[in-house]
């Protein structure tokens, strides 16, 4: 019987029942305004004192959740409310069942939010989240998810979950890890990224591989960076660099095309790292007008032909070697022959790529080093022993011992692009429940210290009283 907001343009004349929030009342003389919302909008209601559901009315409160029957009405001409997509029509009426009240809401959820204090929009972010922007990002994202899937799927990918608890991929972060109580004293670390399954994916065979992957990384909190974010995590087998930008490319023009979207250029540019850097001054860049800005146009372009490989910035090893972006890559193939020796290895070039959209990088892949010997070389040019080659990456040595496939792929931050589709500058603002900027948990008490006997339990002891947030 119920129908929603959005539904009632088409239905003038009937009586019809509908449930939602008090986004307002007013009282106006004799008359109460009620403004309903519910997922798919909002709409006027008016109770005349002749109606039976007048008393009810009077006592209603903002947040307080009703099922209300009535009669839709056209509004007079004069009348129509162009601020709202239901502006033509109201409903007079007749009957109002109160399903729940709700106490008064800790702050506004008709404006856009921006001006209350973080803290405290996430203390209540269930109820944040029922203003309109954030129901619409969260949608936006949704649609976003949804359309990548179709495409992919269309392109004979297979959606593959791997673990979460793992061992350390290195994404250049540090682990999030959870202790064993199987193995106390032991630590699982959760994934920076599915890097090495994905890999693993192509030795098993898959050839076409895509997760919505979340990852984790305990780094340093910024306006696009957090604790958790997810990625579209890519992998394919018997390809080269300029078949995953293609396909990439085909998914991202194909999506946001779809969303409505405008693209600046088509196909996405393309620029080495050294030519990024001698234009733009940096590896991503915004390339639109004012003009363009306005008109919220979407400027992707591509970022290739990147260094692999450059100085450490702390001991130890000072002045060591480490990965520019991903230590799994291959090297450009007429650098091969250096990155085997250890030589020249400043001006090896890794067959990385990295998308970048409108100042931000959304995303980031390569063709991967795919013969033992020559991953084995990139974490000896990092300096890792044979012995620590072996511990931690003996695993993926011996998998491409078994006929690995060449293989190569990609990942695009979900929130970044989300950011940009919304026009937000913040990625709690595309995330149901992110973290605060202390790094709590929305609405949770999180972390907290846990029980002796656990600790117990896990082989632990601390050194250190747990701090306070
Ligand atoms: P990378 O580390 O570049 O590559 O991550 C890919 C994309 O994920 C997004 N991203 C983030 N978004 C929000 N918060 C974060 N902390 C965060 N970190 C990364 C960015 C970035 O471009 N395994 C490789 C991919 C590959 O080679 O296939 C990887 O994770 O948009």
């Amino acid at each position: 019987m119920r129908i929603l907001t959005s539904e009632t343009q088409e239905k003038v004349g009937q009586t019809v029942e509908l449930m939602g929030w008090v986004a307002t009342r007013r009282d106006h003389g004799k008359l109460i305004f009620l403004d309903l919302r519910d997922r798919s909008g909002i709409i006027q209601m008016v109770v005349t004192p002749k109606s039976p559901a007048y008393e009810t009315a009077s006592t209603l409160r903002s947040e307080w959740v009703i099922s209300v029957k009535g009669e839709i009405k056209a509004r007079p001409e004069a009348m129509v409310n162009k601020d709202i997509k239901t502006g033509t029509v109201e409903i007079s009426v007749s009957e109002i069942e109160v399903l729940n009240p709700s106490v008064n809401p800790p702050f506004p959820l008709e404006t856009d939010g921006h001006d209350i204090g973080e803290e405290n929009r996430l203390k209540y972010r269930y109820l944040d989240l029922r203003r309109p922007r954030l129901q619409y990002n969260i949608k936006l994202r949704s649609q976003f998810v949804q359309k990548v899937r179709e495409y992919l799927f269309s392109q004979g990918f297979t959606e593959i979950e791997t673990p979460y608890f793992t061992s350390t991929t290195p994404e250049g972060s540090r682990d999030f890890v959870v202790p064993s109580r199987m193995y106390p004293g032991q630590f699982f670390a959760l994934p920076q990224s599915p890097q090495q399954y994905k890999q693993l994916l192509m030795v098993g065979g898959f050839e076409r591989y895509f997760q919505m992957a979340r990852c984790f990384r305990d780094e340093d909190l910024r306006a696009d960076r957090g604790f958790e974010h997810t990625q579209v995590d890519v992998e394919i087998s018997f390809v080269k660099r300029e078949d995953v930008m293609e396909i990439i490319e085909g998914m991202m023009t194909t999506v946001v095309e779809a969303m409505g979207k405008t693209i600046r250029q088509k196909p996405f540019p393309r620029f080495t790292y050294a030519e990024a850097m001698a234009k733009y001054g940096a590896d991503k860049f915004d390339m639109r007008t004012e003009e363009e800005k306005a008109k919220g146009i979407l400027a992707f372009a591509w970022v290739t032909d990147f260094p692999f490989f450059e100085r450490t910035k702390e001991a130890p090893p000072a002045g060591g070697w480490t990965f520019t972006h991903n230590p799994f890559s291959m090297p450009a193939p007429e650098h091969l022959e250096w990155h085997l020796k250890g030589e020249q290895i400043e001006k090896i070039i890794t067959q990385q790529y990295d998308l970048v959209c409108n100042g931000f990088e959304v995303g980031g892949g390569s063709i991967r080093a795919h013969k033992p010997e020559i991953l084995k070389a990139t974490f000896k040019t990092m300096g890792y022993s044979e012995e620590q080659i072996q511990k931690e990456f003996g695993h993926m040595l011996e998998a491409f011992s078994f006929g690995a496939p060449p293989h190569g792929g990609i990942a695009l931050g979900i929130e970044r692009l989300i950011m940009i589709l919304t026009g937000e500058s913040y990625l709690r603002e595309v995330q149901a429940f992110p973290q605060t900027a202390k790094g709590h948990p929305s609405v949770m008490n999180a972390p907290t210290p846990i029980s002796a006997e656990r600790l117990k339990e896990y082989g632990l002891k601390l050194d250190e009283k747990p701090k306070a947030k």
